[in-house]
């Protein structure tokens, strides 16, 4: 790997006022595809790039991102989540848009390389981490409608604070009666740039009306999907229900990590195919008892509103429910080696 590093430091921001992916720090990690491989992978200055104006991801969205989160722990060790499930998941995404693979262990040990080094940079106050976008874009010099021959892809790291303004405080959140965010079949279950892109006018909207985020749900506006930038949860009758990986939303680490540490605590949970009708009678009968988001960045993000056909519908008081904070507990635990992680999520960078 080649090494260039940067020669004045930048100053950095105020870790108590970070917000979220408004800062980077003094490097990233960069490698070129071309002729059918990847070049050495290279840690250079954290800058801009030069592209072409036809450059092909700039036109057909050919693009794909991660994100995926360093801590620091309260002995000073920097801890990294599961990042082979993210790295993983992006050769997913890339097999979808037609993009190349990426070999996970070298790029997993470019990002701790790429750590160690802008280490001074990983916020230690508590709700911070440094927040790690893998990105892959298609750098082709042409207009023909083809998957690229040419790719760029970097690791940019920024630190963060929560995602959410109010931090822990239950968001509200709009059910999407008109839009769609993805059809089975389509690249919901990819994070693609495009989901995004497409998701930015119902979020709009929501922020509009004093909500948080959009709930998508499928294309017959009948099943619950996810949330903007989170994988949705309900506990109904006692048992956290999530919707099924049916192949239109995005196969979270954090819901799989949830589903897991439920398991553990023999908390009943099912993947299933959740009705936004069933939420709303769930409501009516006093049994939809908590919900919550789950994401890298949003964490665990309580839902206090649910706005639904006009009404809002307030769960659990508009406060955080014992099952989402015990969950945030041991995750966030888990994350920030408090709790002993009996998963085998956490590597430490040595
Ligand atoms: N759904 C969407 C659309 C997202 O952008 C994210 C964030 O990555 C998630 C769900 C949660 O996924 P993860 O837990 O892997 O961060
Ligand atoms: C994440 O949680 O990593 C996300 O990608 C959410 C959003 C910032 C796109």
């Amino acid at each position: 790997m080649k090494i260039t590093k940067i020669n004045i430091k930048k100053e950095k921001p105020d870790f108590s006022k970070l917000g979220f992916g408004k800062y980077f720090t003094d490097h990233m990690l960069v490698t070129d595809y071309a002729n059918g491989k990847w070049s050495e992978l290279q840690i250079v200055p954290y800058d801009r790039f030069s592209v072409a104006p036809c450059m092909a991801s700039l036109h057909y969205g050919q693009g794909i991102f991660e994100g995926l989160k360093a801590y620091k722990t309260d002995n000073g060790t920097t801890t990294l989540f599961r990042p082979l499930d993210n790295l993983e998941r992006m050769n997913r995404s890339a097999q979808r848009l037609c993009m190349p693979q990426i070999d996970v262990k070298i790029v997993s040990d470019g990002i701790k390389e790429l750590l160690k080094i802008d280490e001074d940079w990983i916020p230690s106050l508590p709700g911070t981490s440094l927040y790690i976008r893998p990105t892959m874009i298609a750098t082709e010099e042409v207009l023909g409608v083809h998957p690229s021959k040419s790719y760029k892809f970097f690791v940019i790291l920024s630190p963060v604070g929560s995602y959410y303004a109010n931090g822990l405080a239950p968001t509200k959140i709009l059910v999407e009666q008109e839009y769609v965010r993805a059809p089975i079949g389509g690249t919901g279950a990819t994070k693609c740039m495009g989901n995004y892109a497409a998701s930015l006018l119902a979020g709009e909207k929501a922020n509009r009306k004093g909500y948080d985020q959009a709930l998508w749900l499928d294309v017959d506006h009948k099943y619950v999907e996810e949330v903007g930038a989170m994988n949705i949860f309900f506990v109904i009758d006692g048992i956290v229900k999530t919707p099924a990986l049916v192949g239109s939303i995005l196969p979270g680490i954090t819901r799989d990590s949830v589903l897991k540490l439920l398991k553990k605590n023999g908390i009943p949970a099912e993947e299933t195919r959740i009705l936004i009708s069933e939420v709303y009678d769930a409501y009516r009968a006093g049994t939809l008892t908590e919900a919550f988001g789950s994401g890298t960045a949003a964490v665990i993000s309580p839902v206090g509103v649910l706005g639904y056909r006009g009404e809002d519908l307030i769960i659990n008081k508009n406060k955080i429910g014992p099952i989402s904070k015990q969950l945030y507990d041991e995750l966030t635990g888990i994350q920030y080696a408090r709790i002993k992680d009996e998963f085998g999520w956490v590597q430490y960078l040595k």
